[in-house]
């Protein structure tokens, strides 16, 4: 049994990590800015902390007496937000280089960064038929402007604190992840999230039509979040010390994604296209060779299998808050 501080606990993936990892039998520490109860989950079992970890003393004393940092804290979202708010998203090297050094002077054994496919090279995301991103795609440097960016540096941080101060780092940079106690609503939530709300609200209203993003051609790989979950702890305890792919390689363009979710509703909607909406890339896919050959293993669950979850969870939640006239827990950012 380890003591393991999780920061970013009240966020999506920070609260599956958390019961990952006491299901594991560890001791969890659990850290966000947002005051506990307006937590995507929360854990009992876990030690909750309300801290701002932007902050240098925040930093030292959420990591004392942790043997482990999981750092999933960051001011994010989908496109909607982070090409909106560049500089909010930049501040996140804050936290990132604060828990970097709290955990060099407090001396806890590993640390874990939680990077994105957003760093890699903009020129190798194009077209929508896209060669799957290799984890060398970062360089020559060219990242989605502001929230890449400071995904970037803070690898190189990590790096260097690994090579010139012995903590032992460890870095995912994850596919877009979605799956149940993901934001839906708000302004923060991707592509997945966001059309599962879309659709269930075009049934409820009687207005059978959907707004899309861009010409519904972009194509993404989006990673169920038991597979996330499960790469994150595979990375931790191995021995990779380059950042690591935690992505599905099933591509899918935005409008098979909306099928997919019309197929689960058991609907079909009217598609109204929104060129002046943010679209990010044309196409993003993940290259798994360096995972598989680490691992034997990569992320599996279909899209189909892991949007029926997610929209299932999602319907359940509008139904309650609309039950409960208010906005549901995991939009109070
Ligand atoms: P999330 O927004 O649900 O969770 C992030 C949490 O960090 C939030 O609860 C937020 O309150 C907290 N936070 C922000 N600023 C903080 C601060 N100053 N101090 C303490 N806590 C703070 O996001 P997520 O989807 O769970 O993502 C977790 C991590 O994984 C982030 O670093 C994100 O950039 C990265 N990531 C996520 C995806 C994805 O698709 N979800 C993809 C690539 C990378
Ligand atoms: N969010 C959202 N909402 N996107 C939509 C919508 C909608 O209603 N309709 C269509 N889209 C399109 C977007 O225009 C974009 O082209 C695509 O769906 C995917 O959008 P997002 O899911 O918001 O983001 P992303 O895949 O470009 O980037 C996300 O994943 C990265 C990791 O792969 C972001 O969450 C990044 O923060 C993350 O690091």
């Amino acid at each position: 049994m380890k003591k393991i501080l999780v920061c970013g606990a009240g966020g999506f993936i920070g609260g599956h990590l958390v019961k990952a990892l006491l299901d594991l039998g560890h001791k969890v520490g659990a850290v966000d800015k947002k005051p506990v109860e307006a937590w995507c989950q929360i854990h009992d079992a876990a030690e909750s902390r309300t801290l701002d970890l932007q902050l240098r003393d925040a930093c030292a004393e959420a990591v004392r007496g942790y043997d482990e940092v999981y750092n999933l804290a960051a001011d994010m979202g989908g496109m909607g937000f982070i090409e909106n708010n560049k500089a909010l998203c930049m501040l996140s090297v804050l936290i990132n280089t604060h828990l970097l050094v709290a955990a060099r002077d407090c001396g806890a054994g590993r640390f874990f960064f939680s990077s994105s496919a957003c760093v890699y090279n903009a020129d190798k995301q194009k077209s929508a038929d896209v060669t799957p991103l290799t984890e060398a795609d970062a360089y020559p440097a060219m990242p989605e402007d502001g929230y890449g960016w400071e995904k970037l540096f803070s690898e190189r941080m990590c790096r260097h604190f690994d090579e010139d101060f012995g903590v032992v780092a460890r870095v995912a940079r994850y596919h877009n992840v979605y799956g149940p106690h993901g934001t839906y609503d708000g302004g923060r939530e991707k592509a997945p999230a966001a059309i599962c709300r879309k659709v269930i609200e075009a049934v409820r209203t009687g207005r059978h039509e959907i707004e899309i993003w861009g010409d519904g051609s972009q194509t993404r790989s989006f990673t169920y979040i038991d597979d996330c979950i499960k790469g994150t702890l595979l990375l931790m305890g191995g021995d990779c010390a380059e950042p690591l792919n935690i992505g599905s390689s099933e591509l899918v363009s935005i409008n098979g994604l909306v099928g997919i979710v019309e197929e689960i509703a058991g609907v079909k909607l009217a598609r109204k296209y929104n060129p002046d909406a943010p679209k990010g890339v044309n196409g993003r896919n993940s290259d798994n060779t360096r995972i598989k050959s680490l691992f034997g293993w990569e992320p599996s669950t279909r899209l189909r299998d892991g949007m029926e979850q997610t929209y299932r969870w999602i319907y359940d939640e509008m139904m309650r808050a609309g039950r409960e006239g208010k906005a549901s827990r995991v939009n109070l950012h």
